[in-house]
């Protein structure tokens, strides 16, 4: 199967004919589709197919057991209304540069591994990265346990539902101790390659990030009837901490983002009694995501005691600063500069990938491939044809470098 067609079959799952985005969410059909489609792909072409004990799929070419794997893949799922690219262009590149690596007629010498990572995008229980957070040992299983959707149901009974066996999850070290390298690709989610008119990029480091919980808890109340002294409106203490978040991402030159709400009852007449906003805010240091973080909570206070509201705030998530295996990067940037005059960039990235999730275990790189217009998490992510295909063959390139003769 060519890119071209792998591409093809993947394109209509999950996709919304409204918007035109993706909505693949964890242990949904759309999801079990694009499973499905994994799963061909490996046996398809004679690999070992297996599902670890936390969903995530491995197809193998040699046996893992070996030790000093060398691994590639991504994520298939999507944020709500996501692009085609992040994620699946990882996992569909994976297949096709060992399709080309095959067609090279390259002897392997180490195992090569292809990976889905479940639930990367978190856009359903909340936590991005829950396969790989999971596997690395960075959630714990009874953190698992009490991730919950908007519908109120558990991480494990959707587990369940998609027909796997929740009480299984947890740390899987062995499976990480086999790993000798993981190569991440990913659709650019800025512009950096393509206002320095490359096509390929190689990752240097993930921004610190993480998602905040804002709930403020006012009174309900008549839309018509109540007058405005008497009100304690949380969407006014909301509303004020949206844009303190802007405020204090522009002063420390970082990003900071409400962009998703809940909101109660969620009448138009009624004012509300609960405003739960969630804060996803990255910086390119520690010290500039607590400034950030820190502003927020001490203004959405302020705000909140200023209306009579109440303010309960809760870390739903985080992620330290990821600084890639320099060894890796170096390694790779000198296997795809052999033979040619190219010079690959190296760019640092406010997006969290799974990459970043095994670089505490495992020597772990990234490729990019170039984004015209930056746009990500939205159906408008795009990238070239001939721009992936070049970022296949630099896949292909960086496999063979490490794990053929
Ligand atoms: C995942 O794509 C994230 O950066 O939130
Ligand atoms: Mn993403
Ligand atoms: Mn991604």
């Amino acid at each position: 199967m060519t890119f071209h067609s792998m591409w093809a079959e993947l394109l209509p799952i999950g996709r919304s004919s409204a918007s035109g985005g993706y909505r693949r969410f964890a242990w949904t059909e759309a999801d079990a589709d694009c499973r499905a489609w994994f799963e061909q792909q490996a046996r398809g072409r004679g690999l070992a197919y297996e599902t670890d004990r936390n969903g995530n799929q491995w197809a193998w070419l040699g046996d893992p057991a070996r030790g000093d794997a060398v691994v590639t893949g991504s994520h298939l799922d999507s944020v709500p209304d996501g692009g085609a690219f992040d994620g699946p262009l990882g996992v569909v590149s994976a297949f096709a540069a060992l399709d080309e690596l095959r067609r090279r007629g390259a002897r392997f010498t180490k195992p090569l591994g292809i990976v889905n990572f479940g639930d990367e995008e978190g856009a359903r229980f909340g936590l991005a990265c829950v396969g790989s957070r999971l596997t690395a040992g960075a959630l714990t299983v009874e953190q698992a346990h009490r991730l919950t959707d908007a519908e109120g149901i558990t991480l494990p009974q959707a587990m369940e539902a998609a027909g796997y066996d929740p009480d299984a999850i947890g740390a899987d070290p062995h499976r990480l101790d086999r790993i000798g390298a993981f190569v991440e690709l990913h659709v650019e989610q800025g512009r950096a390659l393509d206002l320095s008119g490359d096509r390929i990029g190689i990752a240097g480091a993930i921004w610190p990030h993480g998602r905040w919980r804002f709930d403020f808890r006012g009174e309900a109340n008549h839309a018509g009837t109540t007058r405005l002294a008497d009100r304690r409106d949380p969407m006014l203490s909301y509303a004020q901490t949206v844009l303190a978040a802007r405020r204090e991402a522009e002063l420390a030159g970082a990003v900071a983002t409400f962009g998703k709400i809940a909101v109660e009852p969620n009448g138009v007449n009624a004012v509300p009694s609960l405003v739960r906003g969630w804060l996803d805010s990255r910086a390119a240091d520690q010290e500039s995501l607590d400034a950030v973080v820190g502003g927020v909570k001490k203004a959405a206070r302020e705000y909140a005691a200023a209306h009579g509201v109440d303010l309960d705030v809760e870390r739903e998530s985080f992620t330290p600063v990821v600084e890639f295996d320099h060894a890796l990067r170096d390694e790779l940037a000198r296997i795809l500069a052999t033979g040619t005059d190219l010079t690959v960039p190296v760019l640092g990235t406010g997006a969290g990938h799974d990459a970043g999730i095994l670089s505490g275990r495992v020597p772990t790189a990234m490729l990019f491939v170039r984004n015209p217009t930056g746009v990500s998490h939205s159906p408008a992510e795009f990238a070239a044809e001939d721009d992936c295909v070049a970022g296949v063959t630099a896949l292909a390139d960086a496999l063979e470098g490490l794990a053929c003769t």
